[in-house]
């Protein structure tokens, strides 16, 4: 069968993380300095904290971002449950915009419509690893004075208009669970565009101690006094050595994964039946997701199934839980999307005899 995802861990992984064992020191420590200082280097990204998921980087970043009971904060439901949950923990709503049917990213003029006086903070999230508009959106925020966190989970190494995503706004929030570009096991980061938000986000990822400013007394205790409530979020040495691992060959894995969406571009954008997401120029895709509208969905499924390939919706709509209060109504792009969205197998363990295998499956129709 080939799967839709596959986890990713560099053949010397065992040897570097072996090392971080051996030393005896798995918390935080230097290993994951130097993840981050890496990332920094590697991805053009601003003030980088890692934290152990994706989750944890939503719900630091909203709270810095200071959303609070009963704000508002603005997100589409095109995404994962995380999204929407992180909202949930600081008590604020959230409220559901509209997507573009061609991308699945939130739609600008939904968004508009959806900013009230509560509105806080703006959580577009890069469906697929493809960029939202984010020039447009950052304005909005900027003139409404409100805040913009990115869910950048499947937009590692992705870029608009030439800059990297974890530099454009407030906030950028990655993962690196199992299945994303670059894993540390379970992890993940925010990047902050202030040093003050970046020194905040240390300090709340570790129960609200600053390291650096609470030496150990002479009575074996650090000096400090916590002033706001923080969380046991950090990252471990072990999984950040894990992370380091999986980096050094990151842009060669990256320009495959490019290769094989440029492939099912070219191949399939003629294919009856099929209607391939907008892939605009002035933005590079992370193609975490290879995704497309497709008609009689089930059907094609079914033939991918027999042939050996998996395809699948990924995530339907999040507001359908009950814990968002049910569907919200008047998402049309967002309905029609719903119908006939469909991802195919793209990933580190996909050869290009795969990939093209795959094509002429769908070729010969469903
Ligand atoms: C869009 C999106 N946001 C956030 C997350 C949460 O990331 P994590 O699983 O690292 O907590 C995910 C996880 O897959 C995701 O798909």
């Amino acid at each position: 069968m080939i799967n839709l995802f596959h986890t990713y861990i560099a053949a010397h992984a065992g040897e570097t993380i072996q090392k971080v064992l051996n030393s005896g020191f798995l918390s935080e420590g230097e290993t994951v300095l130097e993840f981050e200082k890496a990332l920094e280097q590697s991805f053009g990204f601003t003030n980088c904290v890692s934290v152990n998921s994706g989750t944890s980087a939503l719900h630091l970043a909203l709270e810095l971002a200071g959303v609070k009971e009963g704000d508002e904060v603005i997100l589409p439901a095109q995404t994962f449950v995380a999204s929407g949950l992180a909202i949930l923990y600081l008590k604020a709503i959230p409220v559901f915009a509209d997507i573009d049917y061609f991308t699945g990213n939130i739609s600008l003029a939904s968004v508009k419509e959806k900013i009230s006086p509560k509105t806080k903070a703006l959580l577009p999230v890069h469906w697929g690893g493809y960029p939202c508009d984010m020039d447009e959106l950052n304005a909005l925020a900027h003139s409404q004075g409100l805040k913009v966190i990115e869910d950048a989970a499947h937009a590692l190494g992705a870029s608009y208009k030439q800059k990297a995503i974890g530099s454009l706004s407030d906030f950028t929030c990655f993962s690196f669970q199992a299945i994303k570009h670059l894993s540390t096991g379970d992890g993940g980061a925010v990047c902050c565009k202030s040093k003050e938000d970046y020194t905040e986000a240390r300090s709340r990822r570790w129960f609200g101690i600053n390291r650096e400013k609470a030496p150990l007394t002479d009575l074996g205790e650090r000096a400090y006094n916590i002033s706001q409530a923080g969380y046991k979020y950090h990252m471990n040495n072990y999984a950040a050595a894990l992370g380091l691992a999986n980096l050094q060959d990151f842009e060669l894995r990256f320009k495959k994964r490019t290769q094989i969406a440029d492939l099912y571009r070219s191949s399939l954008h003629q294919q009856s039946g099929i209607r391939l997401f907008n892939y605009f120029t002035d933005r590079q895709s992370a193609y975490w997701l290879f995704g497309f509208h497709v008609e009689k969905r089930m059907d094609f499924i079914r033939k991918l199934k027999s042939a050996g390939i998996t395809a699948s919706v990924v995530h339907q709509r999040i507001d359908r839980n009950s814990v968002f209060g049910g569907l919200t109504k008047g998402l049309s792009a967002q309905e029609a999307f719903d119908e006939s969205q469909i991802h195919i197998p793209i990933h580190d363990a996909l050869s290009l005899e795969n990939a093209e295998y795959i094509i002429n499956t769908i070729k010969q129709g469903w």
